[in-house]
């Protein structure tokens, strides 16, 4: 019910501020004179830390404490085929959303935690202990951004409509696959957003207008959390995982953006919807062909 979600929702802020304190600890941790080199993943790119871990199992422990019989899907435990979907409660983490930031020092680090509900994401909290920045969403009741001048309902402004891509401010992703067909896509959307279309180099999409600019902040969820706030007019990126986009779908749609995957648009025509509907948008699309995928690539949707 709405008043469970609230409940749920203090209990979750509570446990997201908690692991706040021990991404910062190991901010410290990891950036003092004595630190050891950090873990690597999958690629050179592809970074966990041992704090990834920790605040993974923190959150877990505290969430099975409270919650004995929800789910959990977190990005450090997750095993693909053992941690399915269910019609249960199911709490989808991601422990450090943003972890080469975390890695370098460069402040756009946060914990992402979700709340999905008969198979729909309910409930968001996604929260930056280096600004304690602190959104939260939950369907149906509003989306909020919490300071030390407290809530503020989302979007922070009132939603300035997207008349065309030449006035939007966009945020895109190089994410870890950077394998040649996956970095050719990327790119080549990435020219087709910020290109000249009076350049030589083809012409752009959608009317010919270049966007004011690109950015890229590191974290997914902190992405949804800005076009959400208002300061993006959109983000756009290939390849996320559950727990990258799950806080952050309720809160940016609490907000009234459109969050969309690749059931709801064809590659080309992301930007050129995003505009006619006026909305601030955001595109998640899956890498590849999932179906000739394997493993944990597969769910990468
Ligand atoms: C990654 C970040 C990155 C995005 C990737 C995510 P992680 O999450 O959000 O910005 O491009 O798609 O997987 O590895 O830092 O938790």
């Amino acid at each position: 019910t709405p008043s469970d979600l609230r409940d749920i929702l203090g209990f979750t802020i509570s446990l997201a501020r908690k692991a706040g304190s021990l991404i910062l600890e190991g901010s410290k941790a990891i950036h003092a004179p004595s630190a050891k080199d950090v873990g690597e993943k999958k690629n050179s790119v592809d970074l966990v830390t041992e704090y990834d871990v920790k605040v993974e199992e923190l959150v877990k422990k505290e969430i099975a404490l409270m919650y004995p019989n929800f789910q959990f899907i977190g990005e450090e435990s997750y095993v693909a085929g053992e941690n399915e979907l269910t019609d249960d409660p199911t709490f989808c983490v991601d422990p450090i959303d943003g972890t080469t930031n975390f890695v370098h020092g460069f402040p756009f680090v946060c914990i992402s935690i979700g709340l999905i509900y008969h198979r729909r994401p309910a409930l968001g909290v996604i929260y930056n202990p280096f600004l304690d920045h602190l959104y939260t969403g939950i369907r149906g009741q509003g989306s909020h951004l919490h300071t030390s001048a407290g809530p503020q309902k989302l979007p922070l402004s009132s939603p300035r409509p997207l008349p065309s891509l030449s006035q939007a401010l966009l945020a895109v992703e190089w994410g870890s696959d950077r394998t040649a067909p996956i970095l050719e896509a990327k790119s080549g959307s990435f020219l087709k957003l910020a290109g000249d279309p009076s350049g030589s180099k083809g012409p752009a999409v959608h009317g010919g207008r270049m966007a004011h600019s690109l950015r890229s902040m590191g974290s997914a969820a902190l992405n949804f959390a800005m076009v959400a706030q208002g300061g993006l007019d959109m983000y756009w990126e290939i390849g996320c995982w559950p727990w990258d986009i799950c806080a952050g779908t309720v809160i940016a749609q609490e907000a009234g953006c459109l969050v969309s995957g690749d059931s709801h648009c064809k590659h080309d025509g992301d930007v050129a919807e995003a505009i006619l509907t006026g909305r601030k948008y955001i595109v998640i699309r899956a890498i590849g062909d999932t179906k000739t995928e394997s493993g944990k690539d597969a769910q990468k949707r």
